[in-house]
C-alpha cells in the first residue's frame, strides 16, 4: 500500500486505489516513466550550442543530446569531442542529425545565428537572425509535443517571430531565455553585497534582454522581507547595480569575444524544468497577449513550456521602464 501511494505521488496522480490490478498498472507506468528517453536538440554548434551540450552532459540532464549546424564539420567535431565525455555522464548518446530529426525532440534549443561583435547591440543582429530562424523552423517542422527554447539574439524579437511562424502551436510552447541570465547576474551581485546566497535572493531583471532591461526592485525580496529594506532605498546604489548587470555582457564580449558559460548553465536549468516537469519559475521571454509583445516576465515552466505567467505589480516607475522596453523592441517585430 505504501508502495502504491509512493508511485501515485511520483506520477502525480490524485486518487489512490489499492486493487491488485491498479498496483500492477501503476508499477508498469512508473517503470515506463523512469525509462523515458528524453532528448534535447541543440541547433547551432557555436560557442553557446557546444557549451550547452557540455553542461547538459555533465549535469546528466537528459538521455540524448542531438546537435545540428549548417557547418557539418564543426558539428561532427563537437559531437566526437563531447562523446569522449560520455563515460563521465548518465547521458547515453550525443549525435548529429538534420533539423527534421531534431524536430522530434522533447526540447529544442535554438542557438543558431550571428552573435554580437564588440560594439554591436543585440538588436543589430535582427535581420540576419530572423532569416536564419525562419529557415530553421521551416525545415524542422517541430512536433506538437516539443518545447522550443529560443536563445539566439535579439531573443525577444526572435521569440515573437518564431511564435508567429509556428502559429498552430500554443505560444507557451515557444519561449526565450530572456532575462534569466541577467537575473542571475543581478542575484550574484546582490549576493556579494548582502552576503546572502543567490538562491535566497528573489529579484528579477525584466523587460528586454538588452539595453532597456530593468530591475523590478519593488517586487524583490530576501527571506520574506522587501529587498529595499536591505539596500536602504539607496537610489544611486540601485542604479549602479542595474547598470552593471546590463553592461556585463558587453564587458565580457570586449574581453573575450563572446559569452557562453552563464547562458549554457541557464539553458540547462530551463531544460530540466521542462523535462522533469518541475514547474520552477524563471524570468523568460514570453508572449504578453494583452500587449501583443514578447518580453521577460517570471513564468512557471513545466513539461508544456510556459504554464503560467506571473503578472507582477510593478510600481509606476517600473511600469514606465517596462513600457520603454516595449517601445524599444516594437519597431523590430
Ligand atoms: N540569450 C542569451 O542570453 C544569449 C547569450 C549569449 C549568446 N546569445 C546568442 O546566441 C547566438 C549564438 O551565439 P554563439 O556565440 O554560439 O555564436 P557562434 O557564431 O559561435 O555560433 C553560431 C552558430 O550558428 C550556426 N548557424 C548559422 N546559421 C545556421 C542555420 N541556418 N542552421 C544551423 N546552424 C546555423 C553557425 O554555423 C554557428 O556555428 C547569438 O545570436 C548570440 O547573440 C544569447
Amino acid at each position: 500500500m505504501i508502495y502504491t501511494l509512493l508511485i501515485c505521488r511520483y506520477l502525480g496522480k490524485k486518487s489512490y486505489s489499492f486493487s491488485l490490478n491498479n498496483v500492477c498498472i501503476l508499477y508498469l507506468e512508473s517503470i515506463k516513466y523512469a525509462m523515458k528517453h528524453n532528448r534535447v536538440s541543440v541547433i547551432g554548434a557555436g560557442n553557446v550550442g557546444a557549451t550547452t551540450c557540455y553542461a547538459l552532459l555533465l549535469k546528466n540532464s537528459t538521455a540524448e543530446i542531438l546537435l545540428s549546424d549548417i557547418n557539418q564539420d564543426l558539428c561532427e567535431g563537437h559531437v566526437r569531442d563531447l562523446s569522449d565525455a560520455l563515460p563521465f555522464s548518465d547521458t547515453s548518446k550525443v549525435f548529429s542529425a538534420d533539423l527534421k530529426e531534431a524536430g522530434k525532440s522533447d526540447v529544442i534549443v535554438i542557438t543558431a545565428g550571428a552573435a554580437q561583435k564588440p560594439g554591436q547591440t543585440r538588436l543589430d543582429l535582427v535581420d540576419t537572425n530572423k532569416k536564419i530562424i525562419a529557415s530553421i523552423l521551416e525545415q524542422m517542422q517541430p512536433g506538437s509535443g516539443s518545447v522550443i527554447l529560443m536563445v539566439s539574439n535579439p531573443v525577444d524579437v526572435l521569440t515573437y517571430h518564431a511564435q508567429n511562424i509556428l502559429k498552430e502551436r500554443p505560444h507557451g510552447k515557444t519561449f526565450g531565455s530572456g532575462t534569466y541570465l541577467d537575473t542571475q547576474r543581478l542575484r550574484g551581485e546582490l549576493s556579494s553585497l548582502l552576503k546572502i546566497g543567490e538562491s535566497s535572493i528573489h529579484a528579477y531583471v525584466l523587460g528586454e534582454h538588452g539595453n532597456s532591461q530593468f530591475v523590478a526592485w519593488s517586487e524583490s525580496s530576501v527571506g520574506g522581507k522587501p529587498i529595499l529594506d536591505f539596500l536602504e532605498s539607496n537610489e544611486s546604489m540601485k542604479r549602479d547595480i542595474a547598470e552593471h548587470t546590463m553592461k556585463e555582457a558587453y564587458e565580457i564580449i570586449a574581453k573575450k569575444g563572446s559569452t557562453y558559460y552563464g547562458i549554457a548553465a541557464c539553458i540547462t536549468e530551463i531544460c530540466e524544468s521542462i523535462l522533469y516537469d518541475q514547474k520552477r519559475i524563471f524570468p523568460v521571454s514570453c508572449r504578453l497577449e494583452e500587449y501583443n509583445i514578447t518580453l521577460s516576465m517570471p513564468a512557471v515552466i513545466g513539461e508544456n513550456g510556459i504554464e503560467k505567467i506571473i503578472k507582477l505589480n510593478l510600481n509606476p516607475d517600473e511600469m514606465k521602464l517596462f513600457e520603454n522596453s516595449m517601445n524599444q523592441i516594437r519597431p523590430y517585430l
